[in-house]
């Protein structure tokens, strides 16, 4: 299409817009904003579907003013770049998983890491819809980032090629894991030897031995067929995944007004809908992995459950240096963890 046309189109399509919403304040630029919000999972996730969510009523908003553009599956960048190109201005928006604050300088993200600190996403909300969660949104602007919004994923599982019954069945093993300090540290509490690989690696790495077995929710294993190359999964629930979404701060402090106030507005809206579907599509991803029939699929007795946590627990006081003891403080007071319980 040639220019003229693509501008004409774009004419065309305000002036509809205008006539359709008369009542929008926003002034219809002849070229939208373009947003790139860049991902590094399948479109068919809580993360994905919440994107494309935040896509739609965006634009709908906006009445077109602004275009969203998103791309899923590492397909602009992977996990380290993305960060980058968010700094640089190369993208705008991201929801990276909370492990992967820690190598842009914020370490208090890591606490999300510690295993079992949430009982639930009950629990972990009351950190991430209180001060907490804003407190700690709050820490990114001195780098440049806006954090807009937290997304749940799920609780993990992990998987080898050997059945996981007891956390010395970890011992020794090569296991993927985020980029993230206390997720390193939680796997040497159990004599692993944890193994930092961008997302966007994982399958080939499974698959051809590099590594031999690592940890995420049910919606990331059945989108990134993990569960073919690995024979057993355990439901350990010992953790959280979860994203906040961000902007690049000078960007979003540039935006018209009326613009960045329907932009905050469907924000608000795809954040009540990734979260309120973020449970059912593990759930339903947990079916999808058994009827693979690819993976022998194991879930914890109680006994199996108090032996994961007692043999993970230490981490939290390890990762006091890292973190900070008054974040991981704050964290428990909010959520009512109580470690002495256990
Ligand atoms: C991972 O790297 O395992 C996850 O952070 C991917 C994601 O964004 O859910």
């Amino acid at each position: 299409m040639s220019k003229f046309s693509q501008l004409r189109r774009t004419l065309i399509g305000s002036a509809l817009s205008l006539a359709l919403a008369p009542l929008s304040t926003l002034a219809v630029a002849a070229e939208p904003i373009v947003i790139k919000f860049s991902h590094v999972v399948a479109q068919d996730t809580p993360k994905g579907k919440g994107a494309d969510k935040f896509k739609e009523l965006a634009e709908k908003y906006t009445n077109g003013a602004v275009r969203i553009e998103v791309y899923p599956n590492s397909t602009l960048y992977k996990d380290k770049e993305e960060v980058e190109a968010l700094q640089l201005g190369a993208v705008q928006m991201l929801a990276p998983s909370l492990s992967k604050f820690g190598p842009l300088g914020v370490r208090e993200f890591e606490v999300f890491d510690l295993p079992y600190i949430f009982d639930g996403y009950e629990a972990l909300h009351k950190v991430t819809k209180g001060a907490v969660g804003q407190q700690l949104l709050d820490k990114l602007e001195p780098r440049g980032i806006k954090g807009l919004a937290y997304w749940d994923n799920g609780f993990k599982a992990l998987s080898a090629n050997t059945p996981i019954r007891a956390p010395a069945d970890l011992r020794g093993k090569k296991l993927r894991i985020q980029s993230s300090k206390v997720l390193e540290e939680q796997m040497r509490e159990v004599k692993a030897l944890p193994q930092v690989m961008a997302f966007s690696e994982v399958y080939q790495a499974l698959q051809t031995g590099v590594v031999d077995g690592t940890e995420n929710t049910l919606s990331n294993y059945f989108t990134q067929k993990v569960h073919e190359v690995q024979k057993h999964l355990a439901l350990t629930d010992h953790g959280y995944i979860g994203y906040a979404v961000i902007t690049n701060k000078r960007f979003w402090d540039g935006l018209p007004a009326d613009v960045r106030g329907q932009l905050e507005k469907a924000m608000d809206e795809a954040t009540d809908y990734a979260n309120q579907i973020a449970k059912e599509e593990n759930d339903q991803m947990l079916e999808a992995v058994r009827a693979s029939g690819r993976t022998e699929i194991h879930a914890l007795s109680d006994a199996e459950r108090a032996a994961f946590i007692k043999a993970l627990l230490p981490v939290h006081k390890k990762m006091e240096s890292r973190v900070g003891a008054t974040t991981i403080k704050s964290i428990y007071e909010a959520t009512g963890f109580d470690p002495s319980k256990f």
